[in-house]
Order: structure tokens, then sequence, then C-alpha cells
């Protein structure tokens, strides 16, 4: 089989309704930072799509396309990866190519009786359904009483729906025998607060305690009435500054969406110190390298304004997830939201594992820190950890 007749022969495959998922490994180049590739059918808006997802070192991205486009992007990795398995419901398919792009095509027959779930997939892409009204978003203006989004709020529900998804994947790490701590900082109108609660305590029926904080007296009032109204007993919204809250010993899990510059260090420095299992938090407006950043080798990129501002906002989450990867936790940056919906894209989604870091880590961190001349919060904060 040709190279060419490849592409043609997995196009059609994936998309006849047998394909299940594959996977593409080994990349042809070592230093390659995408190490692997994860593809599976998935249904979108009614029509069928093939979802990429990429896998970095440390960063998960996902792609989909349609089936007219697939060709071209399987084409673009195989000219990179050597090795591809696929499973078809009726049969395994595994791919060698050669240096010189010779294939090898060994199949199995299989019954396994397996079809592609794309209604699973579906729902996992909306496990809020966008015409089921939910008294928490009719009441905060997102939808109509009959359950329509309304057309200016349609971001915010994607917005609210992505969040909800990273609760759904990060269960497996909250404790199931008893309640369930979860904090909320710099909740806002709090709409991913009321999310939360709504999908852990009513669709999942966990047991589950939740606080939102804020500064902001007014909006906390407001988000306070609401959920009385709800009847959402297990959740309150406290005014407050996240610096000076102590009122607890342990929390299993810290969320934050878009609380601003160093406000996201300081409810992440607070999840590390309750050993909160899980922390979700999308950082906004990072203000604070900006100022210290300073590196004559970088200055080819710093001396714009514009590339400065983005190259500070990236290092400062790279900073943060390597320092949470330092006292415990395995943190990645994931893509939240796509970037034509907002450019405050980036997740640091970081659960606890324990691991203590190697000399090495420590040392690869420091470097890069020292090349900036950066200075971070989060590193002040976490000091006493970090030093152990
Ligand atoms: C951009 S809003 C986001 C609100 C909400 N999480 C959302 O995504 O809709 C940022 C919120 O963080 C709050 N905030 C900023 N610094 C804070 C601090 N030190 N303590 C508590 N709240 C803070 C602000 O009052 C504001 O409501």
């Amino acid at each position: 089989m040709q190279f060419e007749e490849l592409l043609g022969e997995l196009t059609r495959r994936m998309t006849d309704g047998a394909f299940i998922n594959a996977t593409i490994s080994q990349p042809r180049t070592k230093t390659d930072e995408l190490k692997r590739v994860k593809v599976k059918p998935v249904e979108i808006k009614g029509q069928l799509h093939i979802q990429f997802e990429y896998q970095y070192e440390r960063i998960l991205k996902h792609d989909n396309v349609t089936p007219d486009e697939l060709q071209g992007h399987l084409q673009q990795l195989l000219e990179r990866f050597k090795q591809l398995h696929a499973e078809f419901s009726d049969e395994k398919v595994h791919v060698q190519l050669s240096k010189k792009f010779k294939v090898m095509w060994k199949s199995d027959k299989v019954n396994s009786g397996k079809v592609a779930d794309l209604s699973h997939n579906r729902k996992k892409n909306y496990l809020l359904d966008e015409n089921t009204p939910y008294p928490f978003l009719v009441r905060l203006g997102v939808q109509t009483a009959d359950g329509k989004v309304k057309k200016q709020k349609h971001d915010k529900f994607r917005q609210i729906n992505r969040f909800v998804e990273f609760i759904d994947d990060s269960l497996a790490h909250l404790p199931k025998d008893r309640t369930v701590r979860i904090l909320d900082f710099g909740s806002g109108k709090s709409y991913l607060t009321f999310a939360l609660y709504h999908y852990l305590r009513i669709e999942k029926g966990l047991d589950i305690k939740v606080t939102g904080l804020d500064l902001k007296k007014e909006v906390i009032e407001e988000c306070s009435s609401i959920a009385q109204d709800l009847g959402y007993d297990q959740l309150e919204f406290l005014v407050g500054d996240i610096n000076d809250y102590n009122e607890e010993t342990s929390v299993d899990m810290v969320v934050t969406l878009h609380a601003c510059d160093v406000a996201t260090d300081m409810a992440l420095a607070r999840a590390v110190k309750w050993g909160a299992k899980v922390i979700l938090s999308v950082p906004c407006c990072q203000h604070e390298l900006f100022s210290q950043i300073k590196s004559p080798a970088l200055d080819v990129m710093l001396q714009h304004g514009l590339i400065k501002e983005r190259f500070a906002a990236l290092a400062t989450d790279s900073i943060r997830a390597e320092l949470l990867s330092l006292v415990g936790y395995e943190a990645q940056l994931l893509e939240f939201i796509d970037m034509e919906h907002t450019p405050k894209n980036v997740l640091i989604r970081a659960y606890l594992t324990g691991q203590q870091p190697s000399a090495a880590d420590v040392t690869r961190y420091k470097e890069f820190r020292n090349l900036l001349n950066a200075d971070p919060f989060l590193e002040r904060e976490l000091g006493d950890l970090l030093n152990q």
C-alpha cells in the first residue's frame, strides 16, 4: 500500500460509521514536543467530526475536523509519526511507517460489538443541555424560562459548560466518604459557582458544601439571595479578600475563574496550603511579571510591548504550573475555551499527587525564573513548602 492510499483508506474508514478510536504515536524526531495524538469520532451540532487530542508533554490540545478536512490532517500527522493503532467495530488495525514512508498494514478481525458512542461525546461536550431550562441559568439571565440560551449569553453558556466538563473530569479525585468542601475565589456574579453546585449536588447527588468569596458586597448579597430562592442550602456567599480568608483548615477543591492578576496566585497558594485535591483556575490579566521581566537574551521579543505582554502572561502561567508541580501536584495548562470566544483561554488544572520534585526539577524552575529576572508572588507565598 502506498502512503497516499493509506491516507485515503483511513479517511474512508474513519468516517463510515465503524470507527471507534485511534492513537498516533512514535514521533519521527525524538525532540518533537508532540508525543501522541488520540483520535475519535464526535458529533457536533448533529454533524460527524473527528476529534484530535494532541498530547504534548504537559499540555493537551483539541481540534475537531470535518470529514472533508480529515485527509489533510492525517497526512500532516503521519508525516510526523511512525505508528497508528486504530479500532473499528469489526477490526483492529496496526500501521507502521518506515523512514521512507513504506506502509506496513496489519489487521485483525474482531467481533467486539463495540460501536462509536457519539451520543456520549455529544453529551460530554454539552453537560448542560441547550434546551433544558435550569433554574439557576434562568435566574442568572443566561436562559429564557423555556430553556433557550439568550443570544448575547451564548459565550457565557459555552464557558459554563466547559468548566462543568472539567469539574466532571475531576470527580475521581474527590473524596466519597464525607462532605466535599469547595471554594470559588473571586466568584463575582457566580455563574460558575451556581453551575458547579447544580452539577455536583443536583445532578450527581454529591454531598458538598460550596463557598463563593468576593470583595464586592452587593454582588455577594445578590448571589446569596438567589441561592436562598433556589433552595441551594449548601451554597453560601461571603464578602472577603482571598488573602485574609483563613476560615478553613482543609478544602478539597479550589476554583477560580478570571480572578484578577495575583488574586489567582493568592487562591493557588491557599489551595496548596489546604492540600486541595483539585485546583481548576482560569487566570486573567497577568500583570505581575510584565514589570519584572528583564532578560537581554529575550530582547528581540521583549522590545515589543504587545509581545512582552503576551509573553509575560504565558510565562506567569507556566511558572504557576511549575510551582504547583514542585509542591506535589500534577499540573497541566489546558485550553479552556477557543481563542475566538475569549483570549483568556488557559486553564490551570492541578491534581494533588504528593510526588516530591527532583533536584533537577527545582533547578529547571530556578533557571527559568532567573532568566526572566522574575520574583513571582506565588513562589514567595509557597516559600516554606518549596524549601522543604
Ligand atoms: C473578572 S471577575 C470574575 C468573576 C467570576 N469568577 C466570573 O468569572 O464570572 C473577578 C472577580 O474577582 C474578584 N476579586 C479580585 N480580587 C479579589 C480578592 N483579593 N479577593 C476576593 N475577590 C477578588 C473581583 O471582585 C471580581 O468579582
